[in-house]
Formats: structure tokens, sequence, C-alpha cells
């Protein structure tokens, strides 16, 4: 099928407005009641007091760091970074003796494979915003670039390291980014791939400096850690967890430490068996831990997900891989109990030295036919600002806390952020069951959604036509 069909979403039952999700597998239909949903933003005095214990969690770990050298060491890293972009782009012969080119000779001339040529298209932008390059609206063409100079690059490589030790990076930080910009040719052709060097011999240091060992991760992960362990008070069964996205364990540790007392029913998830097993060497002897797959993009259909059976759900650096990141919050809430909290980590600024090196991680499969469908389509981007988490969590139905650190904290430059809702009750969504029957009413099998979602509000998105109202 190749759009929604409009008709048949008219009048379903209790849905006020709908939006109709594509793929990955079928469309998921996201429904929404015809009065928007309570504003939920005012917080009792408890609630402020959990995420004021988080923030001193937070600085607690980062405690005796200097952290107001943070944004000149970033800076540092972003300096290499960009000349590693004018490296590349200088080496395959683009833009000398006043040459011009559009984005279209540019991916041609480094031959990048399609999934990655957002890459270099953000690339070019980022070096026109810094002065290094120079756009010609008027012809679409990019010209001018201030070559690299081997001098300027050998000095940028060496306060690279220095940047490294005072964010508090292991040294393989380095090697991984002096190894990743020396193949970027390579990587954006497809023809070597960013994980092995992320994980040299299957060994996770490398990304356990990128996820814990730095200021910012740990300030963040503690603060997390602080925020499930808040969750503990009162509750008169174990602690029904699940994680997602987990990974090398980069939050999951300082997680289980601040829960060292609390009788657990951990649920251990990732997309990937590599990152199970290695868990399970790691921190399989936690009483109530265990392990399981689970695909953010995906339905949660393994027995494990049954609806409202997680007290609280933790998602560290994961949740922008959801290719629509409202439903994915919808299917997440589902799987909370009421009042159930989700723990996002994110990222929220972009850095450049990602764009030479993590971000390649990033782009879409190959087979994949569409990559972002939400607020992000089209944009040549991963990450959205803490505002944007902050409506997506209450349009998907949760009441969200305020996010941490708060932005006028030394760390809050660096990006790393907690973001938490609350999943809301006491509001009347459509129910996906009785929808369901009205479309099966109405639409032959390979015509329905593969899924419903109850939303408190659903949201545009650039480039789609997929919302309409019911009535
Ligand atoms: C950046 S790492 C963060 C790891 C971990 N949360 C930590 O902080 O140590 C992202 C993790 O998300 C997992 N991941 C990527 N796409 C996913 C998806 N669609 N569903 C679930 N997990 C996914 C990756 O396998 C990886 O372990």
């Amino acid at each position: 099928m190749s759009g929604p069909p409009v008709d048949a979403l008219a009048d379903l039952p209790g849905v006020g407005a709908w939006q109709w999700v594509p793929g990955p597998q079928r469309p998921t239909l996201l429904v929404a009641p015809n009065l928007p949903g309570t504003d939920g933003r005012t917080k009792p005095a408890a609630e402020q007091a959990v995420v004021d214990e988080a923030a001193v969690a937070g600085d607690a770990a980062v405690a005796g760091a200097d952290l107001s050298s943070l944004p000149q060491l970033s800076r540092l890293m972003d300096e290499v970074a960009l000349l590693a972009m004018a490296r590349v782009l200088y080496r395959a012969r683009l833009f000398r003796d006043g040459a011009k080119h559009d984005t279209g000779q540019v991916l041609d001339m480094l031959r990048v494979a399609p999934r990655h040529a957002w890459i270099v298209r953000r690339w070019l932008s980022t070096l026109v915003t810094e002065g290094r390059l120079r756009y010609d609206r008027a012809s679409g063409r990019y010209h001018d670039l201030v070559a690299p100079d081997r001098v300027g690059y050998a000095r940028a490589r060496r306060e690279l390291d220095e940047a490294r030790r005072g964010l508090g990076y292991p040294p393989s930080m380095t090697r991984f980014f002096v190894a990743t910009a020396e193949r970027l040719p390579a990587l954006l052709r497809d023809e070597a791939g960013v994980q092995e060097l992320l994980f040299p011999d299957g060994s996770t240091d490398t990304a356990e400096g990128n996820y814990r060992d730095n200021l910012p991760s740990r300030w963040v992960n503690h603060a997390a850690a602080a925020l499930v362990a808040g969750r503990t008070h009162g509750s008169n069964h174990p602690l029904r967890m699940l994680e997602v996205g987990a990974g090398i364990g980069a939050t999951t540790r300082p997680v289980l430490e601040a829960l060292s007392g609390t009788e657990l029913d951990y649920l251990f998830t990732d997309v990937s068996r590599f990152f199970l097993t290695s868990a399970r060497t790691l921190l399989g002897d936690r009483p109530g831990l265990r392990f399981g797959l689970f695909d953010i993009n995906l339905p949660p259909v393994a027995p494990e997900f049954t609806p409202g059976s997680r007290d609280v759900i933790l998602a560290a650096n994961v949740l922008h891989n959801a290719r629509h990141i409202g439903r994915a919050l919808a299917a997440l809430r589902e799987l909370l109990a009421p009042d159930g909290l989700l723990v996002l980590v994110e990222s929220c600024r972009e850095h450049y030295q990602a764009l030479t090196s993590m971000y390649l991680l990033m782009s879409p499969s190959a087979e994949e036919q569409r990559w972002f469908t939400d607020v992000r389509a089209g944009q040549d981007r991963v990450f959205l600002s803490p505002a944007e988490w902050v409506d997506q969590l209450d349009a998907a139905g949760f009441d969200p806390l305020p996010v941490l650190p708060g932005d006028k904290h030394p760390l809050a430059d660096a990006g790393q952020r907690v973001i938490v809702g609350r999943a809301r009750s006491g509001v009347r969504r459509p129910d996906p069951v009785l929808v369901e029957a009205a479309l099966a009413a109405r639409l032959p099998p390979p015509d329905r959604p593969e899924r419903i979602h109850a939303v408190d509000r659903v949201m545009s998105a650039p480039n789609t036509v997929s919302i309409g109202v019911s009535r």
C-alpha cells in the first residue's frame, strides 16, 4: 500500500486524530483521543526532590574534576574533526584551484555509500558554518575550502590527546578517533566498518570510555541511577526493570550499585547478542538479572513484554535509534505500570567528532528504504534537543520531569542529558482493541496496521502526509 487508508480511518471509536507510521515491516497506527491529554507538567514536590537528589548524585560522581575547562577541551576535539573532514575532501582533489562542486559531485568523487551520504552533507554544512568552506546559494555549489596543512593537523592531533585526558576518556579514545579519521574514505564507501575499530578483537574498552568513564557520562549515569533508586521507595514487590539497548552496561552498573539492597527483576536487553554475551559474563551473578533480545523498532511481542508489567524502563543512548520516536515511546509506555518511570540518557548536542566517527554507526542499513519518519525526517540528523524530547514524551503520554543536568550546569554544554517521563495516568485514550476491531471490518488483512498504539497527541513530521483527524 502506498499511503494510509484515509477513508477507513474516519470515525474510529474514541479516536480524534491518527498517524500512520510506515515500516520497518507493516505500518503502525498511532491513535489519539478527541481531547488532548492533560498537561501534566505541574510536578508534586516529591518529584522535584527525586530530581534534585539525582543532580546531587551526578555532581558527586565528578567531584574534584575541573569542569570549567570542558568547553575549551570539547572545542579542541571539534577542531581535529573539522580538519579531518577538510583533509578527506582535499585529498580527493575536491575544491582545488578554485573549483566549485555541488553535493552530488562531492558524493561521487568520494564514492560515498548512499546510506552515509547524510554524513557528507553534514560535513559540508558544518564546514560552511565554521567558515572553512563557502556556499553559493544561487548555483548550489560549494567552493573555497580552507585546505588543512600538515603541521596544523599534527598539532591538533596532539591536542586531541590532551583534550581526551581532560575530559576523562581513556587513551584508547585517541587511538579510536585517529584510526577513524585515517580511514574515513574507506568507511564512507563501506569498505571498512567502525565496529571493528570500536570493538578491536571484541574488546569493549573503547566503548566503555565513550559511555562510562568520561566526565559527562559519569554524571548522567549516576544521576540516572539515583532516579531509578528513588523510584523504589514504598514498593512491595521486586523492582521490575527493563533496560533497552543496554550494550556494554555503562549505565547498568551504577544503577545496579544504587539498587544493591533492592530485590530486583531486571531484564537487560539489547538488539545484538554480542552485548548479551559479554554482559552475562560481567554481571550475570546478580540475583534477579535476566538477559534478552529487544529491538525498539519492532513490536514487543515476547511473553516477558506484557503491557503494564514494568516499574522502570531505562534506555541509555539508544532511543535516538528509533525510526519513529513517538512509536517507540508509545510502545514503551504500554509496558510500564501506572505511574511507571521511563529514564532516558540521550546526547542532545552535535559533536563534530561524532561526524567523523560514531555517526557512521548510525546511518540506516543498506536495505532500509527509509530512515527516520518522525520530526527528524529528511533533516540529516539523529539527535533531538531537550525541548524536543520533552515534547515527544508529553505527546506519547508521559509527564516529563525536568531534564538533567539543567541548562546552567557546567556539563550541560557537553550534551549528555537525562530525560525522564512518568507514565501519565487519568487520561482517556482510545482502546487499541476496539480500533483494531473496527479496522478489521473495513480493511483486508494486508492493508491493516501491524500494531496500534494509543498516544495523547499525534505529532506532525516534515515531508509526511500521514496524519489525519478521525471525526
Ligand atoms: C550507544 S550504545 C549505548 C550502550 C549502553 N546503553 C551504555 O550506555 O553502555 C547503543 C546500544 O543500543 C543498541 N541498539 C541499537 N539499535 C537498537 C535497537 N533498534 N533496539 C535496541 N537496541 C539497539 C546497540 O546494540 C548498543 O548496545
